[in-house]
């Protein structure tokens, strides 16, 4: 099993390119689903979880073509064709690894009237239950049915109707197989409290040049009205902004000048809110973000929340990163209800940091002293390694698998700007 070393200390400097989102690739691959045409996807991540997206595609009959990147980009290219579907079923030993898997029940419902998904089961980071996945595509119509830890979704005569659903709390998946189930539905749906986060604008535009119908787009009302087809496109896969957070927040603890180039600016204002805040300086320029942190941290007191509030996904890195504050900070993670795995280890390398209930009491400045850690989740994993970056001595951050699912080239990209990291293997 890959392990990460890092030896910290070292002032981060220079330019690094931020891969396509790994939360848009992942409902923009299932896109391909609702047409017989070819759904080309430009700037994919070269990341576990993409792969593993394209195996359960082939799995469902869908043929996936990779090629170089194109010039413009950081990422790949590849061709989905699901020319005739030979299966609507997503089995548990593909779903139980990427929970991400859930999001062909939509596109399924929508091209094929049926879809049989494995219930996804728990994770390090919460139980996340699909209930609201299933909640709306009942209310475009669907029949749903729950047997032996799988869910069976039909749509009676073969094609939704279409509704209005009202989504209790925001969900991005549950969104995000909603909008996919609308598109091709016989009415309109109107999917009112929905996720705005930027990957469902991402694919609300690569359904739109699909030739789907959709209004509200990046608002949390969005109506859809279905179409009897859609065609082929070629999409670019947005860029991804917590990756760009994640690096920023390495540019901070390094006391380091990063340019994140390729980041969207507009997609992480929250982000970029919370740095210049804590005293980074924040500038945007044509093609990227200069990240500067020259004179120390200040604390902060954050909160996550949906979009456009402060990411969930930036809680484990910006934690690494409060430790060098000057002072205490606050965090409360109010999405998840248990993304805190982080914590012990970094209190392993010295980290001062009290979690009571959804909140976590980050007091800096504390020295790091590098240590053998352990990840346990995406994000948890890359707030390891930022905090191995300004540890004092060597951090071994073990089952890197876990960062392989949403960094791409980590360790190249790091070391690229000065970082004594390597990837060892066994
Ligand atoms: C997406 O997960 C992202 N994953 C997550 O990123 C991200 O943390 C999350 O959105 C929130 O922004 C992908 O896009 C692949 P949710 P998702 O449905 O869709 C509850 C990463 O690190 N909920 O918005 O699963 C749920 O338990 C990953 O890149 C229900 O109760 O998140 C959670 O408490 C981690 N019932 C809250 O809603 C449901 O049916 C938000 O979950 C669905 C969700």
């Amino acid at each position: 099993m890959d392990r990460i070393l890092i030896r910290g200390g070292r002032r981060l400097a220079g330019r690094i390119p931020v891969s396509g989102a790994k939360n848009a690739a992942l409902t923009l691959m299932p896109c391909a689903l609702l047409t017989d045409e070819p759904l080309t996807l430009r700037n994919l991540p070269r990341l576990a979880d993409v792969d593993g997206f394209g195996h359960l595609l082939n799995q469902l009959g869908v043929s996936t073509m990779v090629e170089g990147a194109h010039p413009a980009d950081f990422g790949r290219v590849m061709t989905m064709r699901a020319q005739r579907l030979t299966s609507t079923i997503a089995p548990y030993d593909i779903v139980r690894k990427m929970r991400a898997s859930i999001l062909v029940l939509g596109p399924l419902v929508a091209r094929a009237g049926e879809a049989t998904v494995s219930l996804p089961g728990g994770c390090a980071i919460g139980n996340r239950p699909i209930d609201l996945h299933l909640k709306a595509l009942e209310a475009m119509g669907a029949e749903i049915e729950l047997t032996a830890g799988y869910v069976k979704a039909v749509a009676p005569g073969g094609r939704l109707p279409g509704g209005r659903y009202t989504f209790p709390v925001v969900s991005v998946g549950a969104t995000e197989n909603a909008v996919m189930a609308a598109v091709l539905a016989r009415g309109t749906t109107v999917l009112e409290n929905a996720a705005r986060e930027p990957e469902i604008v991402d694919l609300c535009n690569c359904l739109l040049a699909m030739g789907a119908s959709i209004t509200g787009i990046g608002t949390e009302t969005l109506t859809i009205d279905g179409v009897d087809r859609l065609h082929g496109a070629t999409y670019r896969v947005m860029p991804d902004r917590i990756e760009a957070g994640s690096y920023a927040c390495a540019a901070a603890i390094t006391g380091g000048s990063l340019e994140l180039v390729g980041a969207n600016a507009g997609d992480m204002r929250a982000t970029l809110a919370a740095l210049s805040e804590a005293g980074v300086k924040v500038e945007e320029r044509r093609d990227a973000i200069l990240i500067e942190a020259s004179n120390g941290l200040a604390p902060l007191n954050l909160s996550t929340a949906p979009y456009p509030g402060f990411a969930t996904d930036m809680q484990a890195q910006f934690m690494a990163m409060l430790t060098k504050a000057e002072g205490t900070s606050v965090l409360t993670e109010t999405i998840f209800e248990n993304r805190y795995m982080h914590v012990p280890e970094l209190a392993r390398m010295g980290a001062d940091i009290q979690v009571t209930g959804r909140s976590a009491l980050v007091r800096g400045v504390t020295p790091l002293i590098g240590a053998p850690v352990m990840a346990t989740d995406l994000r948890a994993s890359m707030s390891l390694i930022i905090a191995g970056l300004a540890a004092e001595g060597e951090t071994e951050v073990n089952r890197v698998y876990h960062l392989d699912r949403g960094y791409e080239r980590l360790e190249e990209k790091l070391q690229a700007v000065g970082a004594d990291i390597e990837r060892v293997g066994g």
